[in-house]
């Protein structure tokens, strides 16, 4: 039987990465062969594009193709193939970032977004994405209390995560079957207990 395919998601400093040990550890638990992994990166190859995204200044066309591109390896080398054998995988971010980032973000037209997703993908989407959902000034102050140097987009300002939040509960809105937001101003005890809830149906 095929895995499932679970992404998460969010703006910078909306504790994403707090949960997904947590879920990863959980499905294990299950039972369940679990491949832990994200975007961009995910592949030797994706992990250098990645150090580039998140360090290099560059034209955003330039970040959108790299970002698919990494995103190509990952499915073709990766994704697919982990899917296919049973095992379910659990990415840190996948497209809706590049809607969120580069569309919302950025300005980058939504439909040139949506035709490299056609053409890099074709029919595979993620079977669930957690959206962890919270005010950009509220992420703001978690970034600021991590004390860790900010990456490209970590250095943004707050109305540019304003936009991509904006834009990530416009792809929520248009796909409802695939979403379930989350609200990040909760304690981690809590949001726990709405991802068992989730979980018991996926
Ligand atoms: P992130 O996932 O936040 O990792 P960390 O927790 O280690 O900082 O960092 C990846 C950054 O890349 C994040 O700021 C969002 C950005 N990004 C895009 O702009 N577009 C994309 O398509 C993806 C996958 C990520």
């Amino acid at each position: 039987m095929r895995g499932k395919f679970i992404t998460l998601e969010g703006i910078d400093g909306a504790g994403k990465s707090t949960h997904l040990a947590w879920l990863v550890e959980r499905l294990r638990s299950r039972g369940l062969g679990v491949v832990q992994t994200r975007e961009p990166g995910g592949t030797p190859l994706g992990e250098k594009l990645r150090a580039l995204l998140l360090a290099d200044p560059m034209h955003q066309d330039t970040e959108t193709l790299l970002m698919f591109a990494a995103r190509r390896e990952h499915l073709a080398r990766v994704i697919v193939p982990a899917l296919e054998a049973g095992d379910w995988v659990v990415s840190d971010r996948f497209t809706d970032a590049t809607f969120a980032y580069q569309g919302g973000g950025r300005g980058l037209d939504w439909n040139r977004i949506a035709a490299l997703e056609h053409w890099v993908q074709g029919p595979v989407q993620p079977d669930l994405t957690l959206l962890f959902d919270l005010p950009e000034e509220v992420a703001a102050m978690r970034l600021q209390g991590t004390g860790a140097a900010p990456d490209r987009f970590e250095q943004e300002k707050t109305d540019f995560f304003a936009r991509v939040r904006q834009a990530y509960l416009r792809r929520a809105t248009e796909s409802p079957a695939r979403f379930r937001i989350i609200d990040s101003r909760k304690g981690v005890g809590e949001i726990q207990k709405a991802l068992e809830v989730i979980f018991t149906t996926v």
